[in-house]
């Protein structure tokens, strides 16, 4: 049994139909990348997920256990954090306080309640934003303060992480690390399931790709397979030519809506 399963889920806002019958499952120990173009309901399978939007139809299991209707932070204390595509920490507390907080929280749900300095040390180090310690939140680069969301998700050490484009705002450098970091954390056991447009990064650190188009998934397999798929390449204008040599992940990026 996959540490995730979306079943058959559908989510419908009026006419509009976000995820259509879109089922996948994620492992834990690997990474699964979700990607697709603009509006394809990746965000929306992603609340589906950790439970912030009840699908009109479908499940979600976790550790086998079906968690469709648990609200958030019952799905939380099991062991899923995520990430927002919007940045959600404190502006005015220091990146420090940020964890510290995110610490004490996750400790404070199981008895224990102050963290200590070094734990919020390794958490920083971890992530490699030590040197923004003492910086208020709101200041930081934007891709610092991706790399704060994820200590802080972390901070609850979490079976299954959830990441909402968790590279954008990274340069080149902070992106390979980051994806060292991400299988870092795989090999640790977690399931990682990321949402994400850098198409280098997926094809570089994903075991396994879900293809969403239009509410559905169109294609599930390895990054190689993926990248060679004709549904994959059509949902991906700019992306036709396979036979070309040469590397081609520059050119599959998402492009809104797809084609019609
Ligand atoms: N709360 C909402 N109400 C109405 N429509 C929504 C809502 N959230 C998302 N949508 C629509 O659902 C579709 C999928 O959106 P989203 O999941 O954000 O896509 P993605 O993250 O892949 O870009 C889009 O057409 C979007 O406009
Ligand atoms: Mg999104």
């Amino acid at each position: 049994m996959p540490l995730l399963e979306v079943q058959r889920a559908v989510v419908q806002f009026g006419g509009v139909t976000a995820v259509n019958d879109a089922s996948f499952t994620a492992e834990r120990g690997e990474i699964t990348g979700l990607i697709g173009p603009n509006g394809a309901g990746k965000t929306t399978t992603f609340n589906v997920i950790t439970g912030l939007q009840r699908p009109t139809r479908g499940d979600v299991f976790f550790e086998r256990r079906k968690v469709t209707s648990l609200p958030v932070h019952r799905r939380a204390r099991r062991g899923m954090a995520r990430t927002f595509q919007r940045l959600e920490a404190f502006g005015s507390l220091t990146v420090r306080d940020n964890v510290r907080v995110a610490l004490d929280i996750h400790r404070g749900l199981r008895g224990v309640f102050t963290a200590s300095g070094a734990d919020i040390d390794a958490l920083l180090a971890r992530v490699g934003i030590s040197a923004y310690a003492a910086e208020r939140a709101d200041s930081v680069p934007t891709g610092t303060a991706r790399l704060l969301e994820l200590a802080r998700c972390l901070a609850g050490d979490p079976k299954l992480l959830l990441l909402d484009e968790p590279s954008s705002g990274l340069d080149d450098a902070e992106t390979d690390a980051f994806g060292d970091l991400l299988k870092e954390l795989a090999a640790e056991r977690r399931g990682i399931v990321m949402v994400e447009h850098d198409m280098d990064l997926v094809m570089a650190v994903c075991d396994q790709v879900h293809v969403l188009d239009f509410g559905s998934v169109i294609a599930s397999g390895t990054p190689g397979a993926i990248r060679s798929d004709p549904a994959v390449q059509k949902a991906y204008l700019g992306y036709s030519d396979v036979e070309d040599a040469g590397d081609h992940t520059q050119e599959l990026e998402p492009v809104p809506g797809g084609v019609a």
